[in-house]
């Protein structure tokens, strides 16, 4: 039988990667499917290659012929190589994410992407963090979380997050980023940003991390996972 998914979606800087983080520290051996770095590096690869954003089929056809390998540096810090270059840093610049995004509302891309992301599901579990996860890529989670928060609040999470990757930016231009990638999650005709019918929301806009993580740990108790 299929391997079960854990599911986490919602818009950009509400906080998934925290949340994944824990999940990985409750379902010890699980796989993790960051699927947003896979629409990251996707369009890195075609910026390198000289590929336009617009180009369905040419980035249709690069999708299955990236060379990537998500590890762990020994400090446990995220290492992320592409093509036998180290692009750790530049995967997380909001300026990748705005061009993920423009690559991520053409239907071949996601075609694409798809088995890429299927083949991540392994026993004894997957935890995947998107946008689609629950709606598209695996619409059978047996948990769906789906997290929300203000956009203001969520630019605020993203500067700090960013900071603390030694990455520099500014409030302003975050807040602006950020507008323009979810208005572009939200209303593409493909696979738009919005939560599964069966998915549990969480507001997280004035939670605490730990009021957000113990939401959370009662959601597995619920499916039974923990
Ligand atoms: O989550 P992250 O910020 O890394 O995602 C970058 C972009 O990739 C998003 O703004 C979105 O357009 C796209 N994406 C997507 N579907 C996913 C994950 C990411 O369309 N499952």
């Amino acid at each position: 039988s299929l391997a079960h998914v854990v599911a986490v979606d919602g818009p950009s800087g509400v906080g998934k990667g925290m949340v994944t983080r824990a999940l990985t520290a409750r379902l010890p051996g699980w796989h993790l499917l960051d699927s947003g770095a896979l629409y990251r590096l996707l369009a890195l690869a075609a910026h390198q290659t000289g590929i336009e954003l617009t180009d369905a089929k040419a980035l249709a056809a690069l999708a299955p012929n990236l060379d990537i390998k998500f590890s762990e540096t020994e400090e446990k810090q995220e290492l992320i190589i592409l093509n036998n270059q180290d692009v750790t840093r530049l995967v997380r610049t909001e300026t990748t994410g705005g061009m993920a995004s423009k690559i991520a509302s053409i239907p071949e891309v996601r075609v694409a992407l798809l088995e890429r992301q299927h083949a991540f599901r392994q026993n004894p579990g997957l935890i995947a963090d998107g946008r689609d996860i629950g709606t598209v890529i695996f619409p059978d989670a047996v948990l769906k979380i789906f997290l929300d928060a203000s956009p203001d609040e969520r630019a605020r999470r993203r500067l700090n997050q960013l900071r603390e990757a030694g990455i520099s930016a500014t409030l302003d231009d975050l807040r602006t980023e950020i507008f323009q990638r979810d208005e572009r999650d939200r209303s593409r005709a493909v696979a738009p940003l919005v939560p599964a019918s069966d998915a549990v929301t969480i507001d997280t806009t004035s939670m605490p991390p730990a009021e957000v993580l113990a939401k959370v740990d009662e959601l597995l108790k619920s499916r039974g996972l923990i």
